[in-house]
């Protein structure tokens, strides 16, 4: 339906606390970029707030094949949201016998154009106060809103989040950076969101036989680096120039990210036109 017609109840839980979960799906041609890694984040979520999955993998499928036939264009993605439903009052316990809420929509997006991106964008670095549970791909958002105010505030694209004086993630992207021709990127775990194009991009670089270390990535390393990149679904991988108002490394889009933007670029590309 149109989405002006689709309504929601104000007793939802995902309205009332942010009860609910999400994805994002690149699609490229009419391909979901990594389904099944979606699908399977969006279960560890589900898992993780205790909802179960209202669909098995095929049903998804095939819901987002109907969606997407209803909405055309070249490059789009898929928005999925699970909420807990509506319970007749407003009680944080959860109780059985309540379906969930679902909303799917297609959005149209803009693929960043590889010349522009590579221009690159300017970040400052803000403390992470969000929650021990950042695995969960939450509707629960009000912290990521607040830390991207800063950046706004600030006058920058973007934040990088220090917890502890050691790198987790950005707003609503991971974080590498490259040292002496090493990619290197926090580990999954419960201070950060698993991104796909997190995975994409590591599986790129070691079949390239660029080396990658999964670790924990000091504060003062993000200024040694030669390189940092933020990637998500639909920033891609973009390339900081400016960390905390100095130029960083070159002060241009480094030479590894090059590579890997370019072996990217093939791979959406073979994508179109399977
Ligand atoms: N956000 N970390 C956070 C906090 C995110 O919100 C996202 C993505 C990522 C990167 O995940 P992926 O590579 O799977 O997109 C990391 C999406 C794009 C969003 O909220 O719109």
């Amino acid at each position: 339906m149109p989405a002006e017609k689709a309504t929601v109840s104000v007793m939802d839980r995902g309205f009332l606390f942010g009860d609910g979960v999400y994805e994002v799906i690149p699609v490229f041609g009419d391909r979901l970029l990594r389904l099944d890694e979606h699908l399977a984040r969006l279960q560890n979520s589900l898992d993780r707030i205790s909802l179960s999955n209202p669909h098995s993998d095929e049903q998804w499928t095939e819901i987002f094949s109907q969606l997407l036939n209803n909405n055309d264009g070249e490059d789009r993605a898929v928005y999925l949201q699970i909420s807990r439903g509506v319970y007749p009052k407003r009680d944080l316990a959860i109780k059985a016998g309540y379906p969930p809420t679902i909303f799917a929509m297609v959005l149209h997006v803009v693929p960043p154009d590889v010349e522009i991106i590579s221009a690159g964008i300017s970040v400052i670095t803000v403390d992470d106060f969000r929650w021990g549970a950042c695995d969960i791909k939450s509707t629960s958002l009000v912290a990521n809103v607040m830390l991207k105010q800063q950046a706004v505030s600030a006058d920058v694209e973007d934040a990088i989040l220090i917890k502890n004086h050691m790198l987790s993630e950005g707003t609503a992207s991971n974080v590498f950076i490259v040292k002496n021709d090493v990619l290197i990127t926090p580990p999954t775990g419960h201070k950060l969101l698993p991104g796909i194009t997190r995975d994409l991009v590591i599986e790129i670089a070691k079949n390239n036989a660029i080396l990658v270390e999964e670790r924990e990535v000091k504060e003062s390393e993000l200024y040694a680096a030669d390189e940092i990149w933020m990637t998500s679904s639909t920033r891609e991988i973009a390339p900081v120039i400016r960390l905390n108002g100095e130029a960083l490394g070159s002060g241009s889009a480094g030479p590894v990210w090059k590579r890997i933007v370019d072996l990217y670029q093939q791979y959406k590309q073979e994508l179109r036109s399977i």
